[in-house]
């Protein structure tokens, strides 16, 4: 383990939480004695958790506005610019410009740092496949860094040695709205002058050491989509602190169009239709404060499971860099077996899953999973890069151990979850430790996931 990975660990806090104990949970006896649903049992929790997304009847006035004005595009400037400043100042960033996806917002950002076909863009592999896509509709190849499986971000002593004469940009991703230790990603891409956009797609609002997520690296991305803290169906957002980055952002998301301080070639440069709508940035304005307040909620919620779950073998929770704060787009922690008397952590999901807690193991080690064979076959991808070198990049992913630790150990929450009352949360950690506490059960009753 390199220095500045053991300095990070040392400084590190559990998110806002107790170190774990290894005492029991504060459970009643007849709570963790009682059969687990998933054997016959009742489950802890009934009645299911909120729908999501929210609408409220008072936003329907601004909606009908823009419905009867005729102005639906991003042109009439309205919701969508509004929507725009309201970010960027939330975030503490100079400009934001918005966008219809994360996607989107992810290809123009690598676009603008000057990723180009034949090019290697290194990036976390523990992230919706979205961050991998944005770099191959590129044409250039998404190097993969090693996860952290303490944090489940990019481990930054990981970078230097995928770093090859191709590499022109780090594109970190602070999973899972937790925000990823920027400063030694900075470090790296300051020294072998390489750019650095930051997928904060599912980190609104996170804090990185006092600054937001998004304005830490050249530009930021965001995604609005459905599942998202603040969705407008789809959408997307990119923050820079560079307004003439940003200009070149507008401009390719704009068909190419001269804007601001950039002229391009002409009137047009290289360039795509990525524009959000008016209906879109109507619903995006009408949430944010209530993002704020429903941010607030989950992190007081994640900190009291952290510190809960913390007491039960087998699960510990996830750190996050010092001075930083997570926004929780799911809540995770760590499962290990060996705490559970081997229970496997499928069949620990499906027997949460059982006592009325949704939970999932999200990622898994996907760059298996067929993408990248068909990359390394493509005709585009074989004239753009010599055979050894797709050899070698193949090759790599059985070097992911972080990751594949990651993989195999992650168990989240929706971020629905988040938002129930106190009773409703004692009863999610009362569900682990009754799995806990039943587990020799549950494995002699050899479950199938
Ligand atoms: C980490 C990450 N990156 C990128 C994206 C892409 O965003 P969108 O779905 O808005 O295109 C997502 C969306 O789920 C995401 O979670």
């Amino acid at each position: 383990m390199s220095t500045s990975r053991r300095q990070f660990l040392t400084r590190s806090t559990l998110a806002g939480a107790a170190v774990a104990t290894g005492a029991a949970p504060a459970l009643g006896a007849t709570s963790a004695a009682a059969k687990p649903a998933i054997l016959g049992g009742k489950p802890v929790h009934t009645g299911g958790w909120q729908a999501w997304p929210t609408w409220k009847a008072e936003w329907e006035g601004e909606m009908l506005k823009v419905c009867r004005s005729g102005k639906w595009n991003q042109a009439a400037g309205g919701a969508v610019a509004d929507f725009q400043r309201r970010w960027a100042e939330l975030m503490g960033a100079s400009r934001c410009l918005a966008t219809s996806s994360g996607t989107t917002a992810l290809i123009t950002a690598l676009h603008v740092v000057g990723v180009d076909a034949g090019d290697e863009v290194i990036v976390s592999p523990y992230t919706f496949i979205a961050s991998y896509n944005a770099i191959l509709a590129h044409k250039a190849l998404p190097v993969l860094a090693d996860t952290d499986p303490t944090t489940l971000n990019i481990d930054p002593a990981s970078i230097a040695s995928r770093i090859t004469d191709r590499t022109r940009a780090l594109l970190p991703v602070h999973i899972f709205g937790l925000p990823c230790d920027m400063d030694p990603v900075n470090a790296v891409a300051r020294t072998r002058g390489l750019r650095v956009v930051e997928d904060a797609c599912q980190a609104w609002l996170a804090e990185y050491k006092g600054r937001k997520c998004g304005t830490l690296g050249e530009l930021g991305c965001f995604s609005f989509q459905q599942s998202k803290h603040i969705p407008a169906g789809e959408g997307g957002a990119i923050t820079g602190m560079d307004g003439d980055l940003v200009d070149r952002c507008d401009s390719y998301h704009n068909c190419g169009r001269s804007v601001g301080n950039f002229k391009g070639s002409g009137f047009f440069t290289r360039g795509s239709n990525f524009r959000l709508t008016q209906f879109q940035g109507v619903v995006l304005l009408q949430q944010v404060d209530k993002l704020v307040a429903e941010t607030a909620r989950r992190r007081e919620a994640a900190a009291y499971l952290n510190e809960r779950l913390a007491r039960i073998p087998g699960i510990t929770p996830v750190r996050v860099p010092e001075n930083s704060r997570g926004v929780y787009h799911l809540y995770p922690v760590r499962y290990e077996a060996t705490g559970f008397n081997g229970l496997s952590r499928d069949v620990f999901l499906k027997a949460l899953n059982a006592e009325g807690i949704p939970a999932s193991s999200v990622y898994k080690e996907q760059y298996f999973d067929g993408i990248f064979d068909e990359v390394i076959a493509s005709r585009g991808f074989q004239r753009l890069f010599p055979a050894e070198r797709l050899k070698a990049f193949r090759a790599s992913f059985a070097e992911l151990k972080g990751n594949r630790a990651t993989c195999a150990q992650v168990v989240a929450l929706p971020q629905t979850v988040l938002l129930a009352d106190r009773p409703a949360l004692d009863r999610v950690v009362e569900a682990f430790a009754r799995l806990q506490a039943q587990s020799a059960a549950l494995v002699a009753a050899k479950l199938k996931a």
